[in-house]
């Protein structure tokens, strides 16, 4: 049988997520391409089956590419006639709406609206019609999205194969106070350095995706296994092969070694997490608590304590959340020595004031607003 060809791709991820997407890529066997940090993903290949299966597991990127050419074109017509020689049959089906995003940089063809228009007339060239174009709806993608850059001359196709973004796990219905993207809450745990087997809490868990996110990694339940990929409407779609990925996806689910704790002080967002974890089949793995972050009672064996707590741009508008730093450095210190701490805050006078021996921390971005991921090691003593 011939071996399938491998495929240039691209995961793309939020800026800062580059090194956790990399080291998620080289864990799943793939060989990630050197990257730049901040360019906003991390370029791969595999084999077609390989694509679906990084769509299955990744749990930092937003979406997977396929790039479908690269090629020179400084004229319209060069452009038209390169585009055309495309192998467009493989991806869309008869009928099949497309969504042609441009950009145009240091390139002779810099109008993106006149490169989106010739290439969906390369495609209707290739396809003997041109397929409706339509404005590519993130919530609910119908069309296929179609990529096009061009940079110094040089452009670059690429399909998405993820529709919907992979951040979209489809257990997350019920929402707290200002929710956490899943995928940082996945590029969070990578970040902070958690073995996967330590007790891990969160003691502002909201509607609880670090836990669930921290479930899902310790027992390698991919994050995919729920939901449906764009990927699906392609014409040689391989149900079979996705099938078997992840009926073998499902034999390598264990229990995680490690307790896994959330609680918040707010009735309603416990039950938002409990909620959330059911639906993500984690809830057995998972203890929720509704306790102040002055009441929680993590075990003596230290662990990581991952945690989004507030930062007063999305929440607590005009609070002084001075007070709750100060408290939340104090409380690990006597609560949680020889544990690790890894928290996101926007404001790096308020994560000070939590007085831990900080490492280097990592920028992220959380909904928009830049933030920062401060790590310590909390060493022992008593207030
Ligand atoms: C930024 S939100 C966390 C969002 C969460 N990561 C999610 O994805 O839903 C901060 C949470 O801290 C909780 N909180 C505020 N003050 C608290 C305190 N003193 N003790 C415990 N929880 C507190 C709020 O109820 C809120 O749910």
């Amino acid at each position: 049988m011939a071996a399938s060809p491998l495929l240039e791709a691209f995961a793309a991820c939020l800026p800062g997520v580059e090194p956790f997407l990399a080291q998620e890529l080289e864990e799943l066997g793939y060989n990630p391409a050197n990257y730049h940090p901040g360019e906003g993903g991390v370029g791969f290949s595999s084999t077609l089956e390989g694509l679906y299966r990084a769509n299955l597991w990744l749990r930092t990127a937003n979406r997977v590419l396929l790039r479908l050419g690269r090629f020179q074109a400084i004229q319209f017509a060069e452009l038209r006639r390169k585009t055309a020689n495309l192998p467009w049959e493989h991806y869309l089906a008869p009928g099949q709406p497309v969504a042609i995003r441009s950009t145009c940089h240091h390139s002779k063809l810099y109008h993106s609206g006149a490169v989106s228009e010739r290439v969906l007339g390369a495609i209707g060239d290739r396809l003997e019609h041109a397929p409706e174009a339509l404005a590519f709806d993130e919530e609910q993608p119908t069309a296929q999205l179609v990529l096009v850059r061009m940079d110094n001359d040089e452009c670059t196709i690429s399909l998405d194969m993820s529709g919907e973004p992979l951040h979209r796990r489809d257990y997350r219905l019920a929402v707290a106070k200002a929710p956490l993207r899943e995928t940082v809450a996945a590029a969070m745990l990578y970040a902070s350095g958690w073995d996967r087997r330590s007790p891990l809490l969160d003691p502002f868990c909201g509607s609880g995706v670090i836990p669930i996110e921290a479930a899902l990694l310790a027992a390698r339940v991919p994050p995919g296994l729920q939901r449906s990929f764009a990927f699906m409407n392609w014409p040689g779609f391989h149900a079979y092969s996705w099938e078997n990925l992840k009926s073998k996806a499902t034999k390598k689910v264990h229990a995680p070694e490690g307790a896994i704790f959330g609680s918040d002080r707010d009735a309603g967002a416990v039950q938002a997490a409990i909620e959330n974890a059911e639906r993500a089949g984690a809830a057995q793995w998972i203890q929720f608590t509704q306790a102040a972050v002055s009441a929680i009672q993590p075990p003596a064996s230290p662990g990581w304590v991952v945690t989004n707590p507030p930062y007063g741009v999305r929440i607590s508008v005009g609070n002084d959340l001075r007070g709750l730093y100060t408290q939340f450095g104090n409380v690990l210190r006597n609560m949680c020595p020889g544990w690790h701490a890894a928290y996101l805050c926007n404001d790096e006078r308020l994560a000070s004031l939590t007085r831990l021996a900080f490492e280097k921390g990592v920028s992220l971005s959380n909904g928009g607003i830049p933030v920062k991921l401060t790590r310590a090691l909390v060493q022992s003593g008593r207030d």
